[in-house]
């Protein structure tokens, strides 16, 4: 983490009314933090697909019961092996499995490796939730993990 630094926001009073709505609804803390968050995606969108590092999850939910989908989906888990660190499963219902993939990398590929999944029938949800080190001052070589994935 970089040193923090604090300043001063001029806003409309509807529009700070409206945000602090949002604040309460999306059950931020304070508004330091429903700023950072809001300007960390804006950031992020804007960049779009990036070759920056990035950690976080792919979550998804899928149909067991659809014919070979649970051998597609191993299959292109293998295909990105360097970029897992680890995944749970979860049986919700008879019918219904999730999983959550915990992934390290380049965004790009991360990206790539949701859509794949992603695009798969009977796959419900493919949810990418990644955090991008470079922006937030973090230097993959002092991940602990950081060892497996030097290319
Ligand atoms: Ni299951």
């Amino acid at each position: 983490m970089s040193e923090l630094i604090r300043f001063g926001v001029s806003m409309d009073k509807n529009l700070l009314d409206n945000f602090d709505h949002f604040i309460q609804e999306h059950g931020f803390h304070n508004r330091s933090e429903a700023i950072r968050d809001l300007i960390r995606e804006k950031l992020a969108l804007e960049k779009g697909v990036s070759t920056h590092m990035v950690i976080g999850t792919v979550t998804i939910v899928y149909n067991h019961h659809i014919r070979n989908l649970t051998e597609r989906l191993t299959d292109i888990q293998h295909n990105y092996q360097k970029n897992i660190l680890f995944s749970n499963h979860i049986h919700i219902t008879h019918e219904y499995c999730m999983e959550v993939i915990v992934v390290v990398g380049e965004e790009r590929k991360l990206r790539e490796f949701t859509n794949k999944i992603g695009g798969q029938k009977g796959v419900m949800m493919a949810l990418p939730s990644f955090l991008a080190l470079e922006l937030e001052g973090i230097d993959l070589k002092d991940l602990e993990m950081g060892d497996r994935h030097h290319h």
